[in-house]
């Protein structure tokens, strides 16, 4: 995904000219006109929010108690393990995500050079990132994991946005408005506050993070992550990439506590990050940032939104194939994130859905 247009960027609309009702993307494939709608304001979102508090599948409910005794039952989690990962290879296959072919190439690369250069041996991984994940026995700290991490975040998008035609559009659908609802942030309640420093904390692959960088071009842009295959793909993406102004600086370390300076960063991001996190540590992390960002900085956070009327009415053998691989998505559904990041000492803060199954929420540190 190369570069953004302002209109794309704003809109996530990939035929700007086709931005009709203020946001809407009206877009036609064979004789079937398709409305897009893209979110207008982080609070005020065009997507549809179901009726539920929570989904059904979701907290203490007798399904989800069902499904919880289900899945702890070994084998047949490792049916529900396998499901998740062949609904992902096969979404990939139908949708042009070439998953085999992006796979080998970095399994064939030279990307393993990198591994010394980030890791950092000191580094004591907290309890909960030590379970398996994501159908993988190592959790994120493997390289099948880290080499299939980039087709199976295309995998999911397509998933999410079932109207986009392509892996490219449906990316640029909910990038796109994570970083419109980042921008209007920052119009609204950053005055004139420079963006200079950006820091991405779980930044996997460094996929939102080299989306960061190319929003803000003039930022200082840091992506920091727990897995160190995950950073060394990024270092090794990143590398074969044409040389930016501003090179991105990888750390391998734990959000909870990175180490890093007070008061270095004016945006702190967390995409896609907090559905893999136990509450205790989304609390840590989230007092963490606080601790990161200048007066007046802001906290972006985009996940899954319980909200969704789409993820309130996924089927019941989707969410048990879901749920079996996500080991915190119970405690982060139940979180109310809102507060959190209230109680974290955030002001302005702001949440909507900017996609059918995401919502982003934004939030300034005081001055
Ligand atoms: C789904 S990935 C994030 C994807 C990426 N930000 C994007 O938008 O494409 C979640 C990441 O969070 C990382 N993570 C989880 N807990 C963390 C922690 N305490 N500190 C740093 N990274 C963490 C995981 O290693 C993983 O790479």
């Amino acid at each position: 995904m190369a570069a953004f247009s302002a209109a794309r960027m704003l809109t996530g609309c990939p035929f700007p000219e086709r931005v009709i009702d203020g946001g809407t993307c009206d877009r036609r494939r064979g004789a079937k006109t398709v409305r897009m709608s893209v979110a207008s304001d982080a609070g005020t979102s065009k997507y549809e929010e179901g009726n539920l508090a929570l989904p059904k599948w979701a907290g203490k409910s007798p399904l989800a108690r069902l499904l919880g005794t289900l899945i702890s039952f070994k084998p047949f989690y490792s049916v529900l393990k396998q499901g998740a990962r062949d609904v992902l290879i096969s979404t990939a296959e139908k949708n042009n995500i070439p998953w085999r072919a992006m796979t080998k190439e970095i399994l064939h690369s030279d990307v393993y050079m990198e591994f010394e250069t980030i890791r950092d041996p000191s580094l004591v991984y907290p309890d909960y990132y030590l379970n398996p994940f994501h159908a993988y026995e190592d959790g994120n700290l493997s390289w099948l994991a880290a080499a299939e991490v980039e087709a199976a975040t295309l995998s999911l998008f397509v998933r999410a946005i079932p109207e986009a035609s392509s892996k490219e559009e449906a990316s640029l659908v909910i990038r796109g408005n994570w970083l419109k609802a980042i921008r209007q942030h920052l119009e609204r309640h950053s005055g004139n506050l420079a963006v200079n420093d950006i820091l991405d904390i779980g930044c996997s692959v460094g996929i939102s993070t080299n989306h960061l960088a190319d929003a803000f071009p003039s930022a200082h842009v840091t992506g920091l992550d727990l897995s160190p295959y995950f950073l060394s793909v990024a270092k090794h993406k990143e590398k074969k990439r044409a040389p930016r102004k501003n090179p991105i600086r990888w750390i391998h370390a734990n959000g909870e506590a990175t180490g890093l300076p007070s008061k270095s960063f004016d945006l702190v991001s967390f995409a896609l990050v907090l559905h893999e996190c136990p509450v205790r540590a989304t609390v840590n992390l989230l007092e963490e940032s606080m601790r990161l960002l200048r007066p007046g900085g802001t906290l972006v956070v985009m996940d899954q939104a319980p909200e969704s009327k789409v993820i309130q009415d996924l089927p019941p053998v989707l969410f048990t194939v879901v749920k079996s691989t996500e080991p915190f998505l119970d405690e982060y559904y139940l979180l109310d994130l809102k507060k959190a990041i209230e109680d974290a000492g955030f002001l302005n803060v702001s949440l909507g859905l900017t996609d059918p199954r995401h919502r982003t929420v934004t939030a300034s540190a005081p001055y």
